[in-house]
């Protein structure tokens, strides 16, 4: 297939843009109703559907499933995950239901500010910038007031602002710092507006020169910060650990909590272990995050530059045994919104929701997180027990038959002789021809 360079492609309507890439993937067999046949049919949703991006043809859909029970500071949740990956649900409803019958997940801390800059920078006298300081922080809230006079009614706005020397990083280089209070919303195109409409400010403070090469401030960029860390959520659940009988697989509870301690422990300490410890967890964040129209790419950024503080990659979770109980927790930065923006134009991000029962962001920030924390928590006691491999094994199989086209009975078959034994792709194919002999 060879793709030719096309002009303007933008500009053409969505069904000249899906014949155009049907027409260039011949070779494939890819037909333009086949990729109109992706898109929700109500008329009105398909609109705002294909307007949330550009140069959209079709949908890409993933499945979207229900972990049930996951209780969270008393409350149960039947929590929408949207996620393509094997077993990532069924380990998420398998630990929600443990620690649903041990009291579920805490919150125990959330703070809900968040944070943008304006980086900037000053080639004067820097006892002059500081001089500077309050007159321009004055005339900056003063100048941003109708911007934000929406947000301040809400009960959120701009909570401080404060300017940070950066010089001993970078020459000249300083940068304005915002704390804002965007409530309900994720709020980035706000904080990104008040940051630009700040920048704009500051110019205009220090006055247009004649010159602009010349200039004492020059700003280079403004843009809100994804790593939040005053936008952070911890959760926590805790058990006897008599209670853990049930899930060790025949293992001693002793031997049981000693190696959870010690894998939770070595993602700690070895960031080989430590990316995929906080893979396991963002299984959960992001496959809520995206059931409810949540950024997931602003999670995992701001989850893993958390993880990396004191300057080493470490896993986010812990695990103590102590006085006969076994408790686990994991700190996130994450911020979430749960109106605005995709939450509201999206039909299934707005019935997730809806399922949830319109938390705040607040709440929804627990729930999140208390969803990577069950996900975490089945993936190191599968991992300490029997692997993991054991638990995939049946949507393994399952996938597998799909990709193999297999029918009903050789279906039936393929699973009976499988039971307990180990799967692969080849090893089906093989167990297949052989009956199609
Ligand atoms: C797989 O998507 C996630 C796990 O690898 C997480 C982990 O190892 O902790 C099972």
């Amino acid at each position: 297939m060879k793709n030719k360079i096309i002009k303007g492609f933008s500009k053409l309507s969505v069904e000249e843009k899906r014949s155009f890439i049907s027409l260039q993937s011949k070779d494939a067999l890819v037909t333009s109703s086949e990729l109109k046949g992706f898109l929700i049919e109500d008329p009105v949703e398909q609109k705002h559907f294909l307007e949330l991006s550009e140069n959209t043809i079709s949908s890409f859909y993933t499945p979207y499933s229900i972990a049930p029970n996951m209780v969270v500071d008393g409350k149960v949740y039947h929590v929408p995950m949207a996620i393509e990956e094997s077993s990532v649900v069924a380990a998420a409803s398998h630990s929600a239901r443990f620690w649903a019958e041990r009291g579920g997940f805490r919150v125990t801390q959330v703070s809900m500010s968040k944070l943008g800059h304006v980086y900037f920078r000053w080639f004067g006298d820097p006892a002059d910038l500081w001089t500077h300081w309050d007159p321009l922080k004055n005339f900056l809230l003063e100048r941003l007031k109708k911007t934000t006079a929406s947000m301040d009614r809400r009960g959120g706005g701009i909570l401080s602002l404060e300017l940070l020397d950066m010089t001993g990083l970078i020459k000249h280089l300083y940068k304005l710092e915002m704390e804002v209070n965007t409530v309900n919303s994720m709020g980035a195109n706000f904080i990104n507006t008040c940051l630009e409409e700040m920048a704009e400010g500051i110019d205009f403070f220090f006055g247009a020169d004649p010159h602009p090469e010349g200039k004492k401030c020059q700003v280079v960029m403004s843009i809100l910060s994804n790593y939040t860390t005053k936008c952070t959520v911890s959760v926590e659940a805790s058990c006897p650990v008599d209670e853990l009988r049930s899930i060790t697989e025949g293992m001693r509870v002793a031997t049981f909590t000693d190696k959870m301690e010690l894998a939770y422990m070595i993602a700690r300490i070895d960031p080989y272990r430590a990316s995929t410890h906080n893979k396991g967890i963002m299984n959960g964040v992001d496959a809520v995050l995206m059931a409810t129209g949540n950024d997931y790419r602003a999670a995992e950024a701001a989850a893993h530059t958390y993880a990396s503080r004191d300057g080493q990659y470490r896993g986010l979770s812990w695990c103590t045994v102590k006085d006969h109980t076994l408790t686990i927790g994991l700190t996130l930065p994450l911020a979430v919104g749960t109106v605005g923006g995709i939450t509201s134009l999206h039909a299934l991000a707005r019935r997730s929701l809806e399922i949830l029962g319109n938390p705040t962001a607040k709440e929804l920030m627990g729930i999140v997180a208390a969803v990577g924390l069950a996900c975490n928590f089945a993936a190191i006691r599968s991992l300490v027990t029997t692997g993991i491999q054991k638990g995939h094994m049946r949507l393994h199989l399952s996938n597998i038959l799909n990709m193999l086209i297999a029918n009903p009975d050789q279906r039936r078959e393929t699973e009976v002789y499988f039971d307990g034994k180990k799967v692969s792709y080849s090893a089906v194919k093989h167990f297949l021809n052989g009956k199609k002999h």
